[in-house]
């Protein structure tokens, strides 16, 4: 009898995984499968609703699973698999489709502002998406999804999905509730702080990826934004001073240091000694994790292992879930 509660979440490898990834769901994923039968994936299938160099698409996916396990998923204690291995996902997705309304998925933000900046490639995958990581999440029943703030809309259309769901063929799906970490679970750009670090856009120039070298991520610091006040003082206000916020939020979730410490700690001394300080201390977290991913890469067999066997133990427990909703439909048994 398995009484611990599931949880599950993805990361699509449509860029290189970059301080923001680690600092907002990355580094909470470890301590979650000492507690949880957790599920992490690769998100592949959603990464190609945006065009995909292929050789870029397999490097990123293989390098994310050794990053995964790099950051502490010890896969001996957790489900890593990549999603298009996992045939349940495409199919439940189709099925998925067809329960959630042309209305509703024509107001997700992420699809409004992906086609703003895909204009010449809004096609149908990037429209029903949502549809697609509601099957993700719907597969494994889970009790809890981990993800960002951007990601909350997609986890509530899955709810309303369930909903619809259920009142026609009864319980078949339990309600996922979104989990969103409070501390450092949304990184900024470190030139632009109005806008997340992310993974995807090429030319930003404020992030910081895992695999990094240490010349490179204090070159990145030490040219961060702080802000144009007069001030030039170390203090929380992100509403005036959101790259020092910004600063502030990447040191203490890596320190484990307070606001009012961090401020303490730099008080009198302006930006000349705390960029580079919060550098530093993101070098030494981000050091191990990328000597590790670059060991694990070489070990090409082994990361074949560890997605195998992912891949063979979730499509064990989505195929149940996928048999009791063909049923459910109406399909004929095979
Ligand atoms: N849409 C998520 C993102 O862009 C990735 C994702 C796909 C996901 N399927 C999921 C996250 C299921 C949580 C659960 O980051």
């Amino acid at each position: 009898m398995n009484e611990k509660k599931t949880m599950l979440s993805g990361i699509k490898p449509s860029g290189d995984l970059t301080l923001g990834s680690y600092l907002g769901p990355l580094h909470h994923w470890p301590k979650m499968i000492e507690e949880y039968d957790c599920y992490f994936f690769m998100a592949d299938l959603h990464a190609i609703t945006v065009r995909q160099d292929p050789a870029a698409l397999r490097r990123r996916t293989l390098e994310q699973l050794a990053q995964y396990i790099a950051c502490g998923l010890d896969p001996d204690k957790c489900t890593l698999f990549i999603q298009s291995h996992v045939r349940q996902h495409a199919e439940l997705g189709w099925v998925l489709n067809c329960y959630a309304m042309f209305g509703e998925l024509s107001r997700m933000t992420q699809f409004k502002d992906k086609s703003a900046k895909n204009a010449d490639n809004i096609n149908g995958g990037l429209f029903t998406y949502p549809s697609l990581m509601a099957a993700d999440i719907l597969l494994y029943q889970p009790d809890f999804v981990p993800v960002g703030e951007d990601q909350k809309q997609h986890v509530e259309l899955t709810r309303n999905i369930v909903q619809r769901f259920n009142g026609v063929y009864g319980d078949v799906f339990k309600v996922p509730e979104p989990y969103i970490p409070k501390v450092g679970a949304r990184i900024m750009s470190l030139t632009n702080p109005a806008a997340k670090m992310s993974k995807s856009e090429t030319e930003d120039t404020g992030r910081v990826t895992l695999m990094d070298d240490p010349g490179a991520i204090m070159k990145q610091f030490k040219r961060a934004i702080t802000d144009s006040d007069t001030e030039r003082c170390v203090r929380y206000d992100p509403d005036n001073k959101p790259g020092v916020a910004n600063l502030m939020t990447i040191y203490s979730t890596v320190t484990g240091k307070t606001y009012a410490e961090i401020e303490q700690e730099f008080d009198g001394q302006g930006y000349g000694k705390f960029k580079p300080a919060v550098g530093e201390a993101v070098v030494e977290i981000l050091r191990p994790i990328r000597e590790e991913t670059q060991r694990l890469l070489s070990d090409k067999s082994y990361l074949e292992g560890v997605y195998r066997a992912g891949a063979d133990k979730a499509s064990h427990a989505a195929e149940k879930t996928l048999r009791k909703v063909y049923k459910k439909i109406g399909f004929v048994a095979r």
